[in-house]
Order: C-alpha cells, then structure tokens, then sequence
C-alpha cells in the first residue's frame, strides 16, 4: 500500500466485476456460488478503498442486459443483493461508508428497494467512501433517461437550448454530482465497457486484469491503481513542460 503515491490517488474508481460464472464453473460450483463469491470480493474491495481514502467507488452490480438471464440467476443476484444491505449496512455505517445507486431501481424487486433505500437513507450524512451501485443500469439508457430531462427543460422554458453544455448535461445523469471516474477496471481479461457508464468514461483511464471477479483482492487493487499512476492522463492536450 504504501507503493501508492497518496497525492496521486484516483478519485472514483469503477469496476465491472466479471467472470462471477467462470470462476464457478473452473470449481463445478453453480454459477450462483460465483455470485457469492463474488459479493465477498466486493465485500474486500470496499474495505480497501474506504481505508485507502478513495472518494467513489462505483461497481457495475446489475446491468439493463442482466435481465435475460435464467429466471433462477436473475434472483439470486437479487437476493445476495437484499443480504448484502442488510449484512453490511451496520459496518459500512459505522465505516463512514456513504451508500448510493444509479439506474433504473424502481424496476427491482420491492424488498430489494426497500433495503436500498433504508441504506442509503441511513448512511446519507456519512461523509466517506461513496459506494455508488449500478443496479438495472445501462449507459444508453442513462443517456435517452437525461435527454428527456433535458428537453422537458426546454419545453417548459427552464432551458435554452443554445445554453445546453457538458456541465448541465451531466447533470441530468444519474450520476450527478460525482466526479468522473479517473480509473476503471474489468476483471476477467474482457476487453469491453458493456453499456457502463458511456458519458462519464470519456477520459477515464481503463485497466483490464485476467483475474477472475471472485479472485480479485486488496492486491489487485494496489497493483491497478499502481498502473494508473503511472500512466500519462493528457485529456486530449500535449504537455508543455
Ligand atoms: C459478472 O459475472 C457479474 C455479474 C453479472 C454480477 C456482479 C454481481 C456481484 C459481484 C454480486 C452481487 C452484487 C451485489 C452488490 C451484492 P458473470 O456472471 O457475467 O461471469 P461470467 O462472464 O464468467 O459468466
């Protein structure tokens, strides 16, 4: 950990926590067990950054897609979702843990949305880590979502249309009021964003790793953060100095 140059740190850090199902199937496990292992993965990442001092932790949980699942693995991820808040709420709180969710949360299941809510009413004055999950979220999606904002604004007379930046954009988006991700990481050595937060990844620095989501560690995560800091975040621009 203390490779890491703290003055360097990536604010918000978001993952796609992938091959849940592989690391299963590599055992003869049922891809469900995948899944649980994949929620202690989880479990130990959050940990790290809360102790590292990373502001947002933003974690693809649930994707729009998801929902073609099987029926049966479609609610055991809803389920480990419900047991998660529930098991965890109590030490995230006291860890100072701020929980929030972006996508479409009204589509899931009402005991999973009662949790979510309770948790992130209960934790919404703690001012540490923000665990943002990505529940029933897909990035197109997002985007139609705050281009309807948008344009309602306009019809309405609140909006001008010339005036419409970047800014007031980002803000239509559920992700309002964080900042962009500076690192994301897949796991399972899967070479795509998969409709994850299309907008806000614009100049976010990727790191693919080969481990598997359930194996996936404090050391993994030293190590992805150690390659972001050493790479050359140019926004677009040249160096001058
Ligand atoms: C991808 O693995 C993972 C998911 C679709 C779900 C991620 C969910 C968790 C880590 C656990 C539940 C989350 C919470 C917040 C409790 P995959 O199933 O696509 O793996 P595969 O590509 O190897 O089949």
């Amino acid at each position: 950990m203390d490779q890491i140059a703290p003055e360097r740190l990536p604010r918000h850090i978001a993952i796609i926590m992938d091959g849940n199902g592989r690391w299963a199937q590599k055992r003869a496990l049922p891809r469900s067990m995948g899944h649980r292992a994949g929620v202690e993965a989880l479990r130990k990442v959050v940990k790290t950054c809360s102790t590292l001092g990373i502001k947002v932790l933003t974690v693809y949980a649930f994707s729009t897609e998801n929902w073609s699942r099987p029926k049966d693995e479609v609610g055991v991820l809803m389920t480990l979702l419900t047991e998660y808040l529930k098991k965890e709420l109590q030490e995230l709180h006291q860890n100072n843990v701020v929980i929030r969710a972006i996508g479409g949360i009204v589509d899931l299941p009402r005991e999973a949305q009662r949790e979510l809510e309770n948790s992130i009413k209960r934790t919404s004055n703690n001012t540490g880590l923000i665990l943002n999950l990505a529940l029933n979220y897909g990035g197109r999606s997002e985007i139609i979502n705050a281009v309807r904002t948008v344009c309602k604004d306009v019809l309405s007379g609140k909006q001008q249309i010339e005036a419409i930046d970047e800014e007031q954009f980002s803000n239509a988006l559920f992700t309002r009021g964080l900042p962009d991700p500076d690192l994301m990481i897949r796991t399972s050595g899967e070479m795509r964003l998969s409709n994850f937060l299309l907008w806000q990844l614009a100049y976010t620095e990727i790191v693919v790793i080969e481990d598997l989501w359930p194996d996936f560690g404090e050391k993994t995560l030293i190590d992805a953060i150690k390659t972001y800091q050493k790479r050359d975040r140019r926004f677009g621009g040249i160096h001058t100095d």
